[in-house]
C-alpha cells in the first residue's frame, strides 16, 4: 500500500513533500499509463480545490485524454484549440484565472472556472500535457505553477 502523508508547512514546501510522494510513486515504473494514473490520484487528493487532474496524450496529430481522476472529459483536443492545445502548441505552461475569458476553452466540466495546463515535452518531442482543473477562480498562483512544472518533470523523467 502506497501511504501518502498530509502535506504541511508553506505551500513550496508542500509541493516539495508531494514531489517527494511523486518521485517515490513512480520510482522503478517507466509505463506511461500506470504512471499518469497513480500521478493523477495523488495530486488529485493531496491538493485542495481540484475538480480535475489528469493527462492528455499526443497521439501525432491530436491531444487524447489519458488517465484522470474527475468527471469524463472531451477525448481529443486539436492543438488549435483550448487551453490545453495552447500549452501543447508554445510549450509555454497556461495559467488561467478565469476560463471564461479565455478564447477558445474547452468546457469538459462546467463547473471549472480556473485551469493549469503544464506541456509535457521528452528530448524536445511533445508528449502531451498535465492538466488541472479548479472550481474556484484563480485558484492557481505562481507558486502552484513551480510546483506542478516539478511534478510534471517527475512524471516525464520516469518514461525514461
Ligand atoms: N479545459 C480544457 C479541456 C480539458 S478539460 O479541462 C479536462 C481546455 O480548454 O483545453
Amino acid at each position: 500500500m502506497f501511504n501518502t502523508a498530509s502535506l504541511s508547512g508553506s505551500k513550496p514546501e508542500q509541493y516539495a513533500q508531494l514531489a517527494g510522494q511523486a518521485q517515490a510513486l513512480l520510482s522503478g515504473e517507466s509505463d506511461r499509463i500506470a504512471n499518469a494514473a497513480n500521478l493523477s490520484a495523488l495530486v488529485y487528493h493531496a491538493l485542495p480545490g481540484l475538480n480535475w487532474v489528469g493527462f492528455y496524450f499526443f497521439d501525432g496529430n491530436e491531444l487524447v485524454v489519458g488517465p484522470f481522476q474527475g468527471l469524463p472529459a472531451c477525448i481529443r483536443i486539436p492543438l488549435d484549440k483550448g487551453v490545453c492545445g495552447a500549452a501543447a502548441r508554445s510549450g509555454q505552461t497556461q495559467r488561467i484565472d478565469d476560463v471564461d475569458a479565455f478564447p477558445g476553452h474547452i468546457a469538459c466540466d462546467s463547473a471549472s472556472r480556473s485551469e493549469l495546463v503544464v506541456p509535457l515535452f521528452r528530448n524536445d518531442a511533445l508528449v502531451g500535457v498535465f492538466d488541472l482543473d479548479s472550481p474556484d477562480p484563480a485558484r492557481f498562483d505562481v507558486e502552484d505553477q513551480t510546483g506542478i512544472e516539478d511534478i510534471a518533470r517527475i512524471f516525464v523523467r520516469s518514461l525514461g
